[in-house]
């Protein structure tokens, strides 16, 4: 219904899912999986009809379940397909359903190779070489080829789950494992959530895995050939778990486990209750990239427990987790790397409105997404303006003393819930209404409208510490003076030993805004720091990236590698972009792409596809 949802065309004021269990087969050899979903169903009014939505399923029936388990056939009608919101399943009731009653419907289906959630993995495509491997990446609207469902973030299910692998393979879920068992050449896995959640945190990856324990609740899996390497490079993940709950409110999903997969898992990481996916480019060897699990177990308040109701209101997941991200990490690692990243942020935002244009639609922090695919609207605006204006908050009510009770008491308010920004807005005068009257006035004054639905920056820039940067920027103008001159000597090694990632990343940004630079320059700067090669590949992004703005064509091998070995998109896409504009990159990009396609996710090979015009 797309008042509710425009993203989604099942009938969402009519009926909502309650529950659903999914019983399923893994079949490697046909990559796909088959069995039966099993609806646990509300009328919200009388209604005649369930419509689901599905993309890229085979529908083989549809019925009826009655409480003694009796079931009956019903009439489906799969006519309306969409070009971005797939076909639409509508089941045929067999009379009116009256408002409140609940009803159980059982859809016997298969998935397709076709349909974006689900990426199958050969055995060469994994480190073991032995195993196949599939994972699952259903935010934002793919969970409807997985399973048919109501795919809206307005509709919060409980889920339970049996999973049938060949042995001697695993499955996980974002769940918690309630048991396996053996059946012939078979394992079958039982999962249950039993808090409710959207259909995009429905998560499965089925593959070779080992696991290692970091606390009692806690513990990494992966593929053998890198648990060890795992368990070290994350062995912080439950200090910064109990941090987040000295910040928010204490964890509530009982387990908080970390799976690393193969190269190709195109995001940083993915917040699956009970299970966060992550890249394996977070394996720096340093454990220096564990900003990216701050984020992820902030979304289990953020995003998990308050989830925005629609799409158009992602901001409300992600900037609030980019917020309490930045809070865990400067409880962590002090306030100075909080203030990095919210420069860092602010560059990112300023390089997307660039990107966009500022008068564009996508850059309002909440945009409208009626015909639109959430795939191409997907950028750092609603995480970096929705942080910003939290930031902005925090500052302009009193600060953290103020905002830390607030942003509690909000989490407390809605959880369990699907809201809108309006949902959000009104309860932070309502807080504020109750707590300090003086601060509505505050309220007030704010111009929501720009802030909320306006493209471009947004109206209020914050202040950051300047100080923690200010190595990083003495450093980029000695180099772009030294420019001039070819005064290269002065420049040694440990001039960024002492860095942080943060200050290395802001020291080679902080150059590529004056890109192109002079070979020799680049020349210089790889031979002091060696950064073609770098390990930490936020570090070697970023050298990659000034180098290709640059048309420094001497990292061309290092480009196709990190290209070759890596799929995640922050990376990828940009990439690809900068190498396909560089006056000898654009037939080189376009081979590398048709060569490297197979190997990436479908959903990043199908934007590069559209970044490079193909
Ligand atoms: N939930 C997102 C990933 C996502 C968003 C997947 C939209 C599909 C559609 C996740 O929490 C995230 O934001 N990941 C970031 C890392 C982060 C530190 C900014 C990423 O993947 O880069
Ligand atoms: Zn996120």
């Amino acid at each position: 219904m797309f008042e509710i949802d425009p993203n989604s065309q099942s009938n969402l004021n009519e009926v909502a899912t309650l529950h659903v269990h999914l019983d399923l087969a893994v079949e490697f050899a046909c990559s796909k999986l088959s069995g039966t979903a099993i609806l646990e169903l509300q009328a919200l009014a009388q209604t005649q009809q369930v419509v689901l939505d599905t993309a890229h399923l085979t529908i083989k029936s549809a019925s009826l379940i009655s409480a003694e388990g009796a079931s009956k056939a019903l009439k489906i009608d799969m006519g309306t397909v969409h070009d971005l919101y797939g076909t639409a399943l509508r089941i045929v009731l067999p009379g009116t359903m009256t408002k409140d009653s609940t009803f159980k419907i059982a859809i016997e289906y298969e998935t397709t190779p076709k349909g974006g959630a689900i990426q199958f993995l050969v055995p060469e495509q994994t480190l073991g070489k032995k195993h196949p491997y599939l994972f699952t990446q259903c935010e934002e609207i793919h969970a409807r080829s997985l399973f048919p469902c109501q795919d809206s973030p307005s509709v919060k299910i409980s889920y339970s789950a049996s999973i049938r692998v060949p042995k001697p393979l695993t499955a996980l879920m974002s769940a918690i494992a309630t048991g396996r068992h053996d059946d012939g050449g078979f394992s079958v896995f039982n999962f249950e959530q039993k808090t409710t959640i959207p259909s995009y945190l429905v998560a499965l990856v089925v593959g070779n895995l080992a696991t290692a324990k970091i606390s009692d609740r806690c513990a990494v899996w992966s593929e053998p050939e890198t648990i060890d390497a795992c368990a070290w490079e994350f062995s912080e993940m439950e200090r910064m778990l109990q941090t987040a709950e000295e910040l928010i409110t204490p964890y509530q999903w009982g387990r908080y486990d970390l799976l690393v997969l193969p190269p190709s898992f195109p995001f940083g990481g993915m917040e699956n209750p009970c299970l966060t996916f992550v890249t394996p480019t977070l394996l720096a060897g340093d454990r220096s990239l564990t900003d990216v699990i701050a984020h992820e177990i902030a979304h289990s308040w953020s995003g998990n427990l308050v989830t925005a109701k629609n799409w158009e209101h992602f901001w409300l997941n992600e900037g609030w987790t980019t917020y309490f991200e930045r809070k865990i990490v400067a409880r962590l690692s002090g306030e100075d790397a909080r203030q990095l990243s919210c420069v860092i942020g602010e560059a990112d935002l300023i390089e997307s409105v660039e990107f966009y244009g500022k008068d564009s639609p996508l850059t309002a922090l909440v945009p409208k997404l009626d015909g639109v695919d959430p795939d191409d609207a997907y950028s750092t605006v609603p995480y970096d303006k929705g942080a910003h204006l939290l930031y902005y908050l925090e500052q302009y009510l009193g600060g953290p003393v103020v905002f830390e009770p607030y942003m509690r008491a909000y989490i407390n308010e809605f959880q369990g819930k699907s809201i809108d920004t309006d949902d959000w807005k009104s309860y932070l005068f309502t807080y504020f209404g109750k707590v300090d009257p003086a601060k509505v006035e505050l309220l007030d004054a704010i111009e929501w409208d720009k802030w909320l639905y306006a493209p471009g920056m947004p109206p209020v820039k914050n202040k950051y510490d300047e100080h923690p940067q200010k190595v990083s920027l003495d450093l980029a103008s000695r180099w772009l003076k030294a420019a001039d001159k070819s005064d290269y000597v002065q420049f040694k090694p440990k001039d960024i030993e002492e860095f942080s990632t943060m200050q290395r990343v802001i020291f080679l940004s902080q150059l590529a805004e004056h890109a192109p630079l002079k070979a020799d320059t680049l020349d210089a700067i790889d031979d002091t720091y060696k950064l073609t090669g770098y390990q930490n590949c936020e570090v070697r992004f970023s050298w990659l990236s000034l180098a290709l703005k640059s048309n420094y064509m001497a990292v061309v091998d290092a480009v196709i590698d990190m290209l070759s070995t890596q799929g995640r998109m922050k990376y990828t896409r940009p990439l690809y972009r900068l190498l396909h504009s560089c006056p000898d990159g654009r037939e080189l990009a376009e081979k590398t792409f048709a060569r490297l396609h197979g190997f990436y996710h479908p959903i990043c090979a199908r934007m590069v596809e559209k970044d490079l015009g193909l």
